[in-house]
């Protein structure tokens, strides 16, 4: 069996180097290889992502409404809430996705100081600053694990072979995949499992080194273990990378988060949010009861 440090990546046929060297230099590289026109407001790496006012509807179907959150920079923020209150909705309005699914976004969203629908902003460039991972796994399925992990890097611009072998390597290591694939890098993403295709899409969200993961209950396919090693992962990128998780674990909310965003649906099915704040005290001390009676597993 080959260890790590010898193993032969496809994109370069050379030998791979050890992880913490891969992670140190992908990071300094990545800096390098971005142009200022890939990063609109450099300054704010893991900005805060805020929510003033926002309503999301769908023809006449308002799907949620006046939202007004602050997800606070380099924290995790978990979404919760039962179906269809509007989670991915809400998770979707951040990197523009809306603009293609007909669903229509009122009032601000910011990324940092950014003006997410601001007129001169390119949905393009601002999704290379936010990383999404999507409920169910959505692997490329015509490219291979490796081109899967690197796909963004290309669409954003990376082409040095070296660079794009380093930030997908690392990626994978993040992603706790790596010792699962390594010896199959060429093959279809089709052939992992699920959970696989999911950490997998996972990697994807994080070569390209985003400000902001939008995760939409990136767990929801996985084993115990795996679900273990995602979590570390959260934990791992926060303080580095804002963090947006829908998650309907009420105890993985408890476990990953820093804040707590609680959706209901109103009398007139349309979602609301109804509380937010840090975690510990919206679960032990929610202001509104029927956060109490959601977290607590009495409605929902
Ligand atoms: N593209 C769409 N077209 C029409 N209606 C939509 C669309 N996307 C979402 N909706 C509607 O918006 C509402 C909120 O949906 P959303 O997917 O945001 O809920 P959710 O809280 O993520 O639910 P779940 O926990 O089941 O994933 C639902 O009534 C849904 O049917
Ligand atoms: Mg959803």
């Amino acid at each position: 069996m080959k260890r790590h440090d010898e193993v032969t990546d496809p994109v370069s046929n050379h030998q791979t180097d050890s992880h913490a060297d891969v992670e140190s230099r992908s990071g300094r590289l990545a800096k390098e290889s971005k142009a200022p026109a890939d990063r609109p407001d450099p300054g704010a790496h893991g900005a805060a992502v805020t929510l003033e006012d926002v309503s999301i509807s769908f023809g006449d179907h308002i799907a949620v409404r006046n939202v007004t959150l602050q997800m606070p920079a380099r924290q995790v923020t978990a979404l919760v809430g039962p179906s269809g209150c509007g989670k991915t909705s809400v998770l979707r309005a951040v990197n523009r996705l809306h603009d293609h699914t007909g669903g229509a976004v009122r009032g601000t969203v910011r990324l940092g100081s950014l003006d997410v629908y601001g007129p001169d902003v390119q949905p393009e460039v601002l999704r290379s600053r936010i990383g999404m991972v999507f409920q169910r796994p959505n692997p490329f399925p015509t490219m291979s694990i490796f081109d899967n992990v690197i796909s963004g890097l290309r669409f954003n611009g990376v082409h040095n072979k070296r660079l794009l072998r380093e930030m997908g390597i690392a990626a994978l290591h993040n992603a706790a995949l790596w010792d699962i694939v390594k010896d199959r890098l060429s093959q279809p993403a089709v052939r992992l499992s699920g959970g696989q295709q999911q950490r997998l899409c996972i990697a994807r969200a994080l070569a390209i080194e985003p400000e902001v993961l939008l995760m939409d209950e990136p767990c929801s396919a996985l084993d115990p273990v795996a679900t273990a090693k995602i979590e570390d992962l959260i934990r791992h990128l926060s303080g580095e990378v804002t963090i947006a998780l829908v998650t309907h674990n009420m105890f993985q909310a408890a476990r990953v988060s820093d804040n707590v965003a609680v959706f209901l649906l109103g009398d007139d099915r349309v979602g609301e949010l109804v509380e937010v704040g840090p975690t510990d005290r919206v679960f032990d001390t929610p202001n509104d009861a029927r956060t109490k009676a959601y977290v607590t597993g009495h409605v929902g």
